[in-house]
């Protein structure tokens, strides 16, 4: 049975939470698709760290060349964080004819073109599913299933850890500090939630959004944005008061082949699908022009979420470069 070699790019959550979904079904996809896999070598920060049992030792390195340079290694999947030097890597192992797949939502979507015009010029397969909405199927949906559609509207409640201090502050009327601190303690709140809060890991994944669903890339700078820092309480209870419910949307909105788009606090009327996606859940609401409205919940981020997705791209690769279609 044909081999398909694997050098992961990082081990923390989505890393290891990928190779954990797939140690899971690995009998089921091995069968299925008539290929086995193989994780030959994985990047990390440092070795001193107590990794699985079930991993030997010596697969581990700290230097990347040991992955993007071995011609035995046909597909990447990077999950370090942080723009460079993830995106470097990236590059680099396109050009050894890997392909490539990513959950990194920053380095995409600051360095879309390149990335993506990279891929094709070297031949290769580049799959970023997990960048947007963790376990969220979207942007295979986007590219593959929905292809027969122009969009007219993608919204998207995008960023767990801000959905869940407005449904704490709708829920129980709790002031912003106090939700956010029960929200680092209960681990969905970052030390540092600046990128979260003031919406620019929003901007990150509407900005992937946009190009995969109207073909515009838009810099993620270049988006207009506000974070949920200046959401009051009344704020909160005149929404209420009018039926509504604030959210924090990431919004791209075709006005007559004119794009509009927008990351900020929205009150939504309380019959609107997004109103009702509460705390970390996120969700994606769409019309395309040919299916309609559509609406995709689901988890935004963990382990197991996002390495399920992280884990589906590498498996799709695998089907399409010597595996059986599925
Ligand atoms: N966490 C989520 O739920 C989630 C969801 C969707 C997307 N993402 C994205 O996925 C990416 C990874 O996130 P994560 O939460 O899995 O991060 P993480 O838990 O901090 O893990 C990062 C991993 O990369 C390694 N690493 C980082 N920088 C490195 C460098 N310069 N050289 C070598 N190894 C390096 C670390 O090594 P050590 O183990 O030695 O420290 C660690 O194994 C990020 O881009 C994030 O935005 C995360």
């Amino acid at each position: 049975m044909k081999t398909i070699t694997l050098g992961l790019l990082g081990f923390g959550t989505v890393g290891g939470g990928a190779y954990e979904a797939l140690r899971m079904t690995e009998e089921q996809f091995t069968k299925k698709l008539g290929v086995k896999l193989k994780v030959k070598k994985i990047l990390v920060n440092t070795l001193k760290k107590k990794r699985r049992d079930d991993i030997d030792p010596s697969v581990f390195t700290t230097n990347a060349k040991d992955i993007i340079a071995d011609p035995d290694i046909d597909i990447v999947a990077e999950a370090m964080g942080g723009i460079e030097p993830a995106t470097a890597y990236m590059l680099e192992a396109m050009r050894y004819g890997k392909h490539v797949v990513t959950a990194n939502k920053a380095a995409v979507a600051h360095n879309f073109e390149i990335l993506t015009k990279t891929a094709e010029r070297y031949g290769v397969l580049f799959r970023m599913e997990a960048c947007v909405a963790g376990g969220i199927p979207i942007l295979n949906a986007i590219t593959q299933v929905l292809q027969a559609n122009k969009f007219e509207e993608v919204l998207g409640i995008l960023n767990g850890t801000t959905n869940y201090i407005l449904t704490q502050m709708t829920k129980y009327g709790l002031p912003y500090e106090e939700v956010l601190k029960d929200a680092q303690e209960k681990g969905f709140a970052e030390a540092d939630p600046t990128d979260d809060v003031e919406g620019i890991d929003v901007a990150n994944k509407l900005s992937i959004l946009m190009a995969l669903s109207f073909g515009k890339y838009v810099h993620p700078t270049e988006i207009p944005r506000e974070g949920i820092t200046g959401v009051t309480m009344e704020d909160i209870e005149k929404a209420k008061a009018e039926g509504k419910t604030i959210k924090l949307i990431a919004s791209a909105v075709d006005n007559n082949g004119e794009l509009e788009y927008s990351v900020k606090p929205v009150a939504l009327p309380n019959d609107h699908p997004l109103a009702a996606v509460s705390n970390e859940y996120n969700a994606v609401f769409l019309k395309g022009n040919a299916v309609g409205e559509l609406m995709f919940q689901g988890k935004g981020a963990g382990a197991l979420p996002t390495g399920s997705a992280f884990g589906g791209d590498i498996l799709n690769i695998m089907a399409l470069s010597g595996g059986k279609m599925l």
